[in-house]
């Protein structure tokens, strides 16, 4: 059975994009619904152009609407996806386990609220930390709390700004991200990554 996977994003939607691309013609799973808090998210965009719905939540506090649409697709798994704001308490109680998030650094360092963006790869560069890397975790209801299910790590160079910094790191979340929710799709449920149940 095909593993349905909802994805919420408020940007430019490059994780979704690759995962996108990597299940294509993959009957393991499949992105059914992709959701943002902002109209203009270029994530959403994406998913029309493979015909997949893109829906934008009308109150991205409010639980039950997230709910409702996460039902209606009938996900198994929501994948958060450079989404920037708070999911609502309800939601997480709901789908609890089933909710992943990729963070651009290597946790439990460098996350939690106001870490996000450009502001992540700063903070490591200030640290003088001489690896970086993605990380995927599941979502509680803290900032980048949640069990980390994966975490690859890139060189910080000598000569490193955070703009790229933050483009090496992406490029192995673009890898991490389809890797976890395929391991997924084979579990069942989201696993920490080379752990087969
Ligand atoms: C990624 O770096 C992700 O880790 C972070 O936001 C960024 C989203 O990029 N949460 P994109 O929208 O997938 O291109």
């Amino acid at each position: 059975m095909t593993y349905r996977i909802a994805v919420c994003v408020s940007g430019g939607g490059s994780n979704l994009q690759a995962l996108i691309d990597r299940l294509r013609g993959d009957a393991t799973a499949r992105v059914v619904l992709v959701m943002s808090d902002r109209a203009d998210a270029g994530g959403l965009e994406r998913a029309r152009k493979d015909g997949i719905p893109a829906e934008v939540l009308a109150d991205p506090a409010d639980a039950s609407e997230w709910i409702t649409r996460l039902g209606r697709r009938d996900a198994d798994l929501l994948v958060l996806a450079g989404y920037l704001k708070l999911v609502p308490a309800g939601v997480v109680q709901t789908y609890r386990g089933r909710i992943v998030n990729v963070h651009p650094a290597l946790l439990p360092d460098f996350g939690g609220a106001g870490m996000y963006g450009k502001r992540v790869h700063a903070a490591v560069l200030a640290s003088g930390a001489r690896e970086s890397g993605p990380t995927v975790h599941l979502v509680d209801e803290a900032y980048d709390r949640g069990a980390i299910l994966a975490q690859r790590r890139v060189p910080v160079l000598p000569d490193d700004t955070p703009e790229r910094l933050a483009a090496r790191v992406l490029e192995e979340e673009h890898r991490l991200l389809p890797e976890v929710v395929l391991a997924a799709a084979r579990a069942g449920r989201p696993v920490p990554l080379g752990v087969t149940p």
